[in-house]
């Protein structure tokens, strides 16, 4: 691994809404007009998905577009960030019926362009699946776009702190707030999976375009210390700020801890 010093350090680009609901119709439009530019030109558009509360108004935005502005996702591809593990996939506490609920069962994306990490998978053989998530991201030309939200530990999909610069898609171990913050959902913290496979930090900055989106007062003091911290595992996200191509869109509560310029 390359050791973080000798990475670069970008100050990424930071745009700042007056709402979420504005700044995710706006990140929604941007995912629509590159996938009818792909569509014009015969590509497909590969997007990278995330879960939680964050991405929720850019599902709806998306949805809409569907229904009233014809956007198609017949030629979108889609891959998720993470998964707990184990879990059932008719689960309601699932990312894939997240999924379904918040995009896919509302838009005309092929079932079989869906891609979530698996957690059925049996524990003995995670390693190769995980490997040919990663690869099957590659073969289908890179991620376009990532969707990511950010956990109050910094975790990045479920990157937690401790996750390395060089990760790829693995079985990871939940920090124990990640566990106490998704307590509500599954009506007790002990409810919660201890492990998930996520995309690794590599995985990440491997998309040609990187959206962190952060929304809220709870969220100031993290996007703060991801911006003024020195490159470190211990917040997984400030290994964003290795990449040119990442933009954070936060409104003005996720922002208002940010030193002003
Ligand atoms: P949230 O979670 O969108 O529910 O705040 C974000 C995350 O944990 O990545």
């Amino acid at each position: 691994m390359p050791h973080v010093s000798s990475l670069g350090n970008y100050n990424p680009v930071v745009s700042v809404y007056p709402d979420a609901k504005v700044a995710s119709i706006d990140i929604a439009q941007r995912i629509a007009s590159l996938i009818r530019s792909n569509h014009q030109s015969g590509k497909q558009t590969v997007l990278g998905l995330a879960t939680g509360s964050t991405p929720i108004y850019v599902y709806e935005e998306l949805v809409r577009l569907h229904r009233e502005e014809h956007l198609r996702f017949k030629d979108v591809v889609s891959f998720n960030l993470d998964e707990y593990f184990p879990m059932q996939p008719d689960s309601p506490h699932s990312y894939v019926a997240f999924m379904q609920k918040h995009l896919f069962d509302h838009v005309d994306i092929n079932p079989d362009n869906v891609y979530i990490p698996d957690g059925t998978h049996p524990r003995e053989s995670i390693e190769d699946y995980c490997r040919t998530y990663e690869q099957k991201i590659g073969d289908l030309g890179g991620i376009d776009i990532q969707l990511l939200g950010i956990g109050r530990t910094g975790h990045i999909g479920f990157n937690e702190p401790g996750a390395e610069f060089d990760s790829q898609t693995r079985l990871v171990e939940l920090n124990d707030l990640t566990r106490t913050d998704a307590a509500a959902g599954f009506g007790e913290k002990e409810q919660v999976p201890t492990e998930a496979i996520t995309m690794g930090i590599d995985t990440i900055l491997k998309a040609r375009k990187i959206i962190l989106m952060a929304w809220g007062k709870g969220k100031a003091a993290i996007i703060k210390k991801m911006m003024e911290s020195d490159l470190t595992p211990d917040i997984p996200a400030t290994f964003l700020k290795t990449c040119e191509r990442v933009e954070l869109v936060l409104d003005t509560e996720a922002a208002s801890d940010l030193r002003k310029e």
